[in-house]
């Protein structure tokens, strides 16, 4: 990588690894709530308990040499009641934790919200609803006054079109509803409190770094045929656009308004303002972000004749030399490089960090106890490639988060599908650090001395 002041992490996400469900006056999620109906094979309940293990899992980060962590807090355990008062219990919980990774010299990137939005602010209509953008304020400030003294780097949301669509649309994830509007009001409100959260933000941890993780999936036409070029040009819309143009301050994209419109998701005529864009709402969304965070996974080719949000069993084209993960995922490195290139030009960010890479596969302990994944290794290091062949291009790539420290609950897929650089006994929380994690440790010192032998500039 170009510089010495290159990020190396990883991340998790709180309802992915704490477990302690009940701990010090948590209340429930609507991730709780999803598991409690029967809509998950398994629930966080226990996950990997690190709300308990915090301090083997930090040892294991500085075992790695990492710069940075990046994990989410729990809306649910540090403000009572969705808007009330704040748990001080809870917060201490992140307190500690900061404080040991600061002590270890690990730098804390913090995750306002990973999708677990408590449960009560959902029966009062949830996302859907424009008061839920004043509850995020709410709790943003209470983690600023609490942390933002230690805590100098914030990501407001993660990848907002799952919360938005996976919850809202397709109905796959919490809170597990099905229609068009109701899902682009959310999208609206979470986009909208990611811009005031910015503002919140600043104020409350001074000197600060403040982004966002978008998801992306970069895609290419199947062919070129025209309904296949449009086909693609609309997956990208919905996808990617429609969060990338209002977040760098070009409002919606007008195709993808009509596009909505036509399917009834948005009321009025062709042409009509969006109803829910009240109050200068797009000025307060393109607030200036010192960072923009990136998840990358995978791509898609794209034809005519799919569901907009059908993304899994899709052909990857011709072929795909590098093969799947175990999430089924194409593997796809070069769309990536080409990817960050095309974010770079057309939104300019000041800076672009990977908020998430990683890869699904579940080998385990050999006889020996080695967990030898070869596979996540070939992953991980042809993805740092890409990264650093956009850097040598000009991108402005400034840090690189492996998705995740610790195999954890990955969502509805449940605990089979593990992406770990750690892998985790679920019966019994044991931890055992994978090759892919030592393959990190080096990579991250090898590109440490080649990059202090180029010296400053
Ligand atoms: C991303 C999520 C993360 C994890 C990875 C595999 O979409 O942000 O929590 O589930 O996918």
């Amino acid at each position: 990588m170009p510089d010495s002041n290159f990020t190396w992490g990883v991340g998790t996400s709180a309802y992915q690894i704490e477990g302690a469900r009940h701990a010090d006056g948590k209340d429930p999620s609507i991730w709780d709530h999803f598991a409690d109906t029967g809509r998950m094979p398994e629930s966080g309940d226990v996950a990997c308990n690190h709300y308990h293990r915090w301090r083997e899992d930090v040892a294991l980060m500085a075992d790695m040499g990492i710069d940075a962590y990046r994990f989410s807090i729990a809306w649910t355990r540090v403000v009572h009641d969705g808007d009330g008062t704040p748990n001080t219990a809870g917060l201490d919980f992140y307190s500690r934790l900061v404080d040991a990774l600061l002590a270890t010299g690990i730098t804390p990137w913090a995750t306002l919200y990973h999708w677990d939005l408590p449960l009560v602010i959902q029966e009062r209509g949830g996302w859907p609803e424009r008061s839920t953008v004043g509850a995020f304020e709410h709790y943003a400030e209470v983690v600023g006054r609490s942390l933002g003294d230690r805590v100098h780097h914030w990501i407001t949301h993660n990848e907002p079109w799952v919360a938005a669509f996976l919850g809202h649309f397709t109905g796959d994830f919490a809170p597990g509803l099905s229609d068009g509007g109701t899902a682009l009001r959310a999208a609206h409100h979470i986009l909208l409190s990611h811009g005031r959260a910015v503002d919140v933000l600043r104020s409350t941890s001074p000197g600060c770094e403040v982004g966002i993780a978008l998801d992306c999936r970069p895609s290419t036409p199947a062919s070129d045929d025209p309904a296949d070029v449009a086909a693609r040009h609309h997956f990208d819309g919905f996808r990617n656009r429609w969060f990338f143009d209002p977040v760098f301050g070009t409002g919606y994209p007008d195709d993808m308004v009509e596009a909505h419109r036509a399917r009834g998701r948005i009321p009025g005529a062709t042409g009509d303002p969006i109803p829910w864009d009240l109050d200068g709402d797009l000025h307060a969304i393109a607030a200036p972000i010192d960072f923009l965070g990136l998840n990358y996974y995978t791509s898609l080719v794209r034809g005519a004749g799919r569901e907009e949000s059908e993304e899994s069993g899709v052909a990857p084209g011709p072929d795909v030399p590098e093969g799947y993960t175990e999430m089924g995922w194409p593997i796809t490195p070069d769309a990536f490089a080409e990817y960050l290139v095309h974010v770079h030009e057309t939104y300019r960010p000041a800076a672009m960090v990977i908020t998430e890479n990683g890869a699904s596969y579940s080998d385990g302990p050999d006889p020996d106890g080695t967990i030898d994944d070869q596979r996540r290794i070939a992953y991980l290091d042809a993805h740092v490639d890409a990264v650093a062949r956009a850097a040598a291009a000009g991108v402005p790539m400034t840090g690189y988060f492996v998705w995740s420290l610790l195999d954890n609950l990955e969502w509805t897929s449940g605990y089979a599908q593990r992406f770990g650089l750690v892998w985790v006994d679920h019966a019994t929380g044991e931890r055992i650090p994978k090759a892919s994690a030592r393959w990190y440790r080096d990579r991250i010192a090898a590109a440490r001395v080649s990059a202090s032998s180029r010296g400053p500039g």
